[in-house]
């Protein structure tokens, strides 16, 4: 609702913007070094040829004006790249240049004043969550303490599907394998210790989907200055609301934690993530002090950034193998002479499994669960030979550079075999494939994100065979994308699941 009246208000503003230009048409200086832009309306910028699905409209425009080229929504200054060439201008040679990203209110609102780590501005606050995420939070040793967390997580997942199975009925994949994230996620965070488990789920997972769906709105005051004060689309309403929920239940988690807190010191039992930002705020020696709205931006950073993309990354990924058949067929056949019949498949099974990685990396090249990576330059710089002054809005295609004949034969092809042909690595270290962006402000839960993909899709296809549709008659699923400012599919993806194997006995 809020994005239609967005966008009816921009189309009016549209009409009277013509308007004013027939009436004077005057001719611009030439601007030399600067990328290429279309034609710009007074006010509005490019604003009306942005659509709901921004990573198309890009990608449309880039072949047009090629792979650099600026726009002005509303009043603010954007450079849009796509090309692997600036990727590497970009995040590597001048990375220290694009380290901001750019600030507007509703997430603002939401990341407690720029608190979390995603939207942090460049500096030391950001660069000491850098430091905590990288040596204490996401970092292998942790990872792997809570591997038991995760287990526990699939092994329910796996079951209730089995119950599915038998009983022959369709699942709902979006939102199962996005309550199964979600719960990961939230145990990795705030561990057994919440009391009224099932009530809580449902509630994280509530204010994850709004938050993704308030921040896929695109707030129009940010972009146009008289509309500054107003809340046209009733976004910032919406966040308020949203932030009031969060805060009490994190507020709830965080009271229980320091309740329990010296007991489990005490017994020396695993940490959650929780626990160890807790001994953070704690600890005297650190160089910034981190207080409780600090952590809770942060858990919400985690929240809103684990829990949609792994979710529907590993949705994209079952939906190409149920297009494709015999890829389908290969990985079986994989999984099943590596890890047999007789247990089920665990991450640690992931490196002996190369073809279920080519899937993951090849179903990440077409359908990046962050489509369009954001930035904004700290100083002027250049790159690709064109000027980019400072504060600039900064657009990174990752879809586009994902499907570029450049550098893919047959782009539109999903073919895992081209990753078994050539090595590729999906981490930022190479520039035709970034899902997870580049350089000092890449995604830092990649691997922790990763894991979760592979040994979700993998168990999903060691366990049963899918058929598609609510009554399993369909031979194929479209591949129509949603909006949002993850890139979720437009028609989730129902499937009914036959069991290959009896997990019950398997599962813990
Ligand atoms: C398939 C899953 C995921 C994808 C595709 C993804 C993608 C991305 C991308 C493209 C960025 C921006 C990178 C850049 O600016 O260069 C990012 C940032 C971030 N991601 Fe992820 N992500 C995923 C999962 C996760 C998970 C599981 C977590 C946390 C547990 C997470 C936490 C974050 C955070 C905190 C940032 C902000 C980093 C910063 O600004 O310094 N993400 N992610
Ligand atoms: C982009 O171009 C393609 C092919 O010309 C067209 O089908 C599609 O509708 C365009 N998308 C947008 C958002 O303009
Ligand atoms: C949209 O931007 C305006 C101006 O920056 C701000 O006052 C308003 O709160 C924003 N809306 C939301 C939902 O953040
Ligand atoms: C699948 O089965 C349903 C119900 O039996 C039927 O209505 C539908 O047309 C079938 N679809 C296909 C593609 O065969």
């Amino acid at each position: 609702m809020a994005d239609f009246q967005g966008y009816l208000v921009i189309f009016l503003l549209g009409l009277i913007s013509i308007v004013i230009v027939k009436l004077l048409i005057k001719s611009k200086p030439a601007k030399s070094h600067l990328p290429p832009t279309p034609f710009a309306l007074p006010i509005i910028g490019h604003l009306h040829l942005l659509g709901p699905k921004p990573h198309h409209v890009f990608h449309n425009l880039s072949v047009q004006y090629g792979p650099v080229f600026r726009l002005f929504l509303g009043s603010v200054p954007c450079v849009i790249f796509s090309s692997s060439e600036s990727a590497k201008e970009l995040f590597k040679t001048s990375d220290s240049a694009f380290l901001d990203r750019p600030r507007n209110s509703c997430m603002d609102y939401i990341s407690y004043g720029g608190n979390s780590m995603i939207f942090a501005p460049y500096g030391s606050y950001w660069k000491f969550l850098k430091k905590i995420v990288m040596s204490e939070l996401l970092n292998a040793r942790t990872l792997d303490s809570l591997l038991p967390v995760r287990s526990y997580e699939l092994d329910r997942f796996i079951t209730f599907l089995s119950h599915k199975a038998k009983d022959a009925k369709p699942v709902e994949l979006q939102a199962e394998l996005m309550t199964m994230t979600n719960n990961v996620i939230s145990r990795m965070l705030t561990g057994k210790m919440c009391t009224s488990e099932g009530d809580d789920e449902g509630v994280i997972r509530r204010i994850v989907t709004d938050i993704g769906e308030v921040m896929g709105t695109f707030n129009l005051s940010d972009h146009i200055w008289f509309f500054q004060n107003l809340d046209v689309q009733g976004v910032k309403k919406r966040s308020k609301e949203i932030r009031a929920r969060f805060d009490s239940l994190i507020e709830k988690i965080i009271n229980e934690h320091e309740e329990v807190r010296n007991e489990i010191k005490r017994k020396g039992e695993v940490k959650d993530l929780l626990d160890i930002l807790l001994d953070i705020s704690e600890n005297e020696c650190m160089e910034i002090k981190l207080t409780r709205e600090h952590i809770k931006a942060f858990v919400l950073d985690i929240m809103g950034g684990g829990t949609h993309s792994s979710a529907i990354s590993t949705e994209w990924a079952l939906a190409e193998l149920i297009n494709h058949p015999n890829i389908m067929k290969k990985a079986i056949e994989e999984i099943d002479q590596v890890v047999g019949k007789n247990r089920l498949l665990q991450e640690s099974d992931i490196p002996n499994l190369p073809y279920l990685q080519a899937i993951v990396k090849e179903s990440l090249r077409l359908h990046p669960a962050a489509p369009v990576i954001q930035r904004q330059s700290i100083v002027d710089c250049s790159v690709g030979g064109y000027q980019i002054p400072a504060k600039t809005t900064i657009f990174f295609n990752v879809w586009s550079l994902g499907r570029d004949p450049n550098y893919w034969e047959s782009p539109l092809e999903f073919r895992p075999e081209r990753f078994e042909e050539k090595q590729m690595d999906v981490r930022g270290q190479n520039f035709q494939l970034l899902p997870f962006g580049s350089g000092r402000r890449m995604c830092p839960g990649s691997s922790l994100a990763l894991m979760v993909i592979h040994v979700t899709l993998g168990s999903m296809i060691q366990c049963f065979e899918w058929k598609a549709g609510k009554d399993g008659n369909l031979t194929s699923v479209d591949m129509e994308e949603g909006t949002g400012i993850t890139l979720p599919r437009a028609n989730p993806l129902v499937c009914i699941p036959t069991a290959r194997i009896d997990p019950l006995p398997l599962c813990m």
